[in-house]
């Protein structure tokens, strides 16, 4: 039988030649038809072939895996053969998926993983809310700024970002709100934190946060059928000069960003306002991510680029809700790349990057901003 089974690579210089040699890892899962022409075709598509391994039998540590960590309490690292950009690790396992009260409104995704309405609206221009659906953004703002405030006085050297996660979950069903991040796009957990060379989307796992890191939170909460999404990076304890400058740099940038907001700007031209700020300070502004329409959806129209020179699409026009959240990195570098956990993104260069973000409104003046926490120091 085994002579019967073409070479599976992809790229087989002979044209898959019926093939005897079989990969042993997939002969010992149990996977059938793993055969190759030769060594040669096995090495070359091997990155290609592997994963198959892991989606058949998800990788367990072994102890003498070289991704357990030392500190014997069983946390490992599941993509130790990563090339990871800095010195940040993921440290796993992951915490069980934590569980939100019947009684609590969900969106759309929360069974399935698939925003499906997000889809059906795609291609639609911003929506115009009503003063009632406007009034349920403020509500739902509201709360979330409330969250994002809880999770943010708990930030100290040692406390997990699992630790955070559970705290922003447990504030989140106390207001009897949905923490919007669980499984949108099967997401696992209930916030983002994203620490360090995270430029966003980072999963709360068992590291601790070490004096000197810096961290984004970022709360998304749905409450009456409406979403309402902020954050903001903090210091954990002392960081360096850069740290502070990078941080400031983004607030600064997203705050001159609002100010211009009204009814008739363009949505592309915030862009010209935030990069200047950012490369004045040494750092660049991400251009894979962007701001979004946020209503009772979490994604939709307004697409809000960061940069200069892009090429978004409309104006502002009173009640249209959506978010301003620049990443900003250290450096010029502002590409980004991604674990293979498909969410963490990172600076490409390891280098340290922060953002903020705010959820408005444009009212007939101007622009209200409906995440606004208490004026502060930044340090
Ligand atoms: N809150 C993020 C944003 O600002 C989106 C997070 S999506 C998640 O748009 F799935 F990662 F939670
Ligand atoms: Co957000
Ligand atoms: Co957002």
């Amino acid at each position: 039988m085994s002579g019967t089974v073409a070479c599976q690579s992809a790229k087989c210089p002979n044209g898959n030649p019926p093939s005897k040699l079989e990969c042993p890892t997939c002969h010992k899962l149990g996977i059938q038809g793993s055969f190759f022409c030769g060594q040669e075709c096995f090495k070359a598509d091997w990155k290609m072939h592997k994963r198959v391994h892991d989606i058949v039998a998800p990788r367990q540590p072994l102890l003498d895996d070289p991704s357990i960590s030392k500190s014997g309490d069983g946390t490992f690292n599941p993509f130790y053969d990563h090339r990871f950009s800095g010195s940040l690790r993921p440290v796993y396992p992951l915490s069980p998926t934590r569980i939100v009260p019947e009684h609590i409104k969900r969106p759309d995704y929360a069974e399935s993983g698939v925003p499906t309405s997000e889809s059906r609206r795609a291609g639609q221009p911003p929506r115009i809310l009503t003063p009632e659906e406007q009034e349920k953004m403020r509500v739902v703002c509201k709360l979330a700024r409330e969250v994002l405030d809880i999770a943010a006085s708990h930030v100290r050297p040692g406390i997990t970002t699992d630790e955070i996660d559970a705290i922003v979950h447990e504030a989140t069903i106390e207001r009897n709100a949905y923490p919007s991040p669980l499984n949108y796009r099967n997401f696992p957990k209930s916030v983002c934190t994203s620490v360090n060379e995270a430029i966003c989307h980072g999963i709360p796992d068992q590291r601790k946060l070490q004096e000197g890191d810096i961290v984004n939170i970022d709360v998304t909460l749905y409450y009456d059928g409406f979403h309402g999404d902020l954050n903001e990076t903090y210091p954990v304890g002392r960081i360096d000069d850069d740290s502070k400058k990078l941080i400031r740099t983004a607030r600064e940038s997203l705050d001159q960003a609002i100010k211009l907001c009204k009814p008739g700007f363009l949505f592309r031209d915030l862009g010209k306002t935030i990069e200047p700020i950012a490369r004045a300070n040494g750092c660049s502004v991400v251009r894979t991510y962007t701001g979004h329409g946020i209503n009772d959806l979490f994604h939709c129209a307004p697409n809000v680029p960061h940069y200069a020179k892009n090429k978004a699409i409309g104006t502002m026009k009173p009640g249209m809700t959506f978010t301003i959240e620049p990443m900003i990195n250290l450096g010029s570098h502002w590409e980004a790349m991604h674990w293979p956990d498909s969410w963490t993104a990172t600076t490409v260069d390891g280098k340290k990057s922060a953002q903020f973000e705010e959820t408005l409104l444009i009212t007939e003046t101007g622009v209200e901003v409906l995440t606004a926490g208490k004026p502060r120091e930044l340090f």
